[in-house]
């Protein structure tokens, strides 16, 4: 693995070793302080067009951890805000950095970014995917359901965002059953749907009837970064895909509710089904790192061995 793009081009092989060795390094953060150093006098940049809480202190605190620096480049003061082109910028960062980790609209200028810089990239979030979200969501169903396999996980609300579809890619890959539950305007375009031939990845209007039996119930913000103008649109579109407590109800006795969070209470959750949930969300949240630092360390290995 050189570059970290999407889900999608991911085996369940890369995938569940991604999630086992962030459980490994979950276990040893402690032990392995000032002692497992793989990114030692390494340099990674660290490049934001949108928002971002979780994104940026983990990989910030995971470069540190595992022994490298970081430094954070907003686009407001890159020269890339001023429209310098990305494979300019790329060729250049390139040749000071060891890694980058990109967070932007356009899935193809992280692309290009990969190809022109040589070093190893990182998708920390761009329209089409979300792909380090779903590394530390795996992660969390593994430590409370014991795994993914024979699982059914409902995906209510915007059913065509970028977290939506890295969950599609991988219940592609990793054979549990994805019900995407959201209104028909939200739906992902057949074109792409017809990528998804496994049969793990169904779509139903009626989220009480995908609800039922659910072991993970999902939701995920209903106005994504760069959506803001469709808001009010959006709200009332998307209110018969609330996840609160007589969908919850519906699911098993024991069904995780996850949510990747920022989370708007009384919109896509309701605030006393995301307390209720707060362990297994913000145990999500924290599992950023450790799946993350997974990351970054299976592209330094592969760097030093490429
Ligand atoms: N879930 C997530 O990516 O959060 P941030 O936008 O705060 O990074
Ligand atoms: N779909 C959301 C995810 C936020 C972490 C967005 O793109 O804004």
């Amino acid at each position: 693995m050189k570059h970290l793009l999407s889900i999608e081009e991911l085996s369940s092989e890369q995938l569940t070793d991604l999630v086992n060795l962030g459980a490994e390094l979950k276990s040893k953060r402690r032990v392995n302080v000032g002692k497992y150093l793989p990114l030692n006098h390494q340099c990674w940049g660290l490049i934001f067009t949108k928002s971002s809480t979780r994104t940026r202190v983990s990989f910030e605190t995971g470069v540190r951890e595992l022994g490298g620096s970081i430094m954070f480049l907003s686009d407001r003061d890159l020269q890339l805000g001023r429209g310098e082109p990305i494979e300019d910028t790329a060729r250049v960062l390139g040749r000071m950095l060891d890694g980058c980790v990109i967070r932007t609209h356009d899935h193809a200028d992280i692309v290009r970014f990969a190809e022109y810089s040589r070093i190893p990239t990182i998708n920390a979030l761009d329209d089409d995917e979300h792909p380090c979200q779903i590394l530390a969501d795996l992660l969390t169903m593994q430590e409370n359901l014991g795994g993914w396999e024979g699982r059914k996980v409902v995906f209510a609300g915007d059913i065509d965002c970028n977290v939506a579809r890295s969950w599609m890619w991988a219940a592609e890959r990793l054979g549990f059953q994805l019900v995407l539950a959201g209104p028909a305007d939200f739906q992902p375009p057949q074109a792409f749907l017809k990528q998804f031939q496994s049969g793990n990845v169904q779509i139903e209007e009626d989220l009480q009837a995908a609800a039922k039996g659910a072991d993970v119930l999902y939701t995920d913000v209903w106005v994504s970064m760069g959506k803001e103008e469709e808001a009010s649109n959006r709200f009332e579109t998307l209110k018969p895909y609330q996840i609160n407590q007589s969908i919850v109800d519906l699911a098993k006795a024991n069904a995780l509710v996850m949510h990747c969070l920022p989370a708007y209470r009384g919109k896509e959750i309701t605030a006393d089904v995301l307390e209720a949930h707060a362990d297994t969300i913000f145990q999500e949240a924290e599992n950023r790192l450790h799946a993350q630092k997974a990351v970054l360390v299976r592209l330094a290995e592969a760097r030093l061995h490429g």
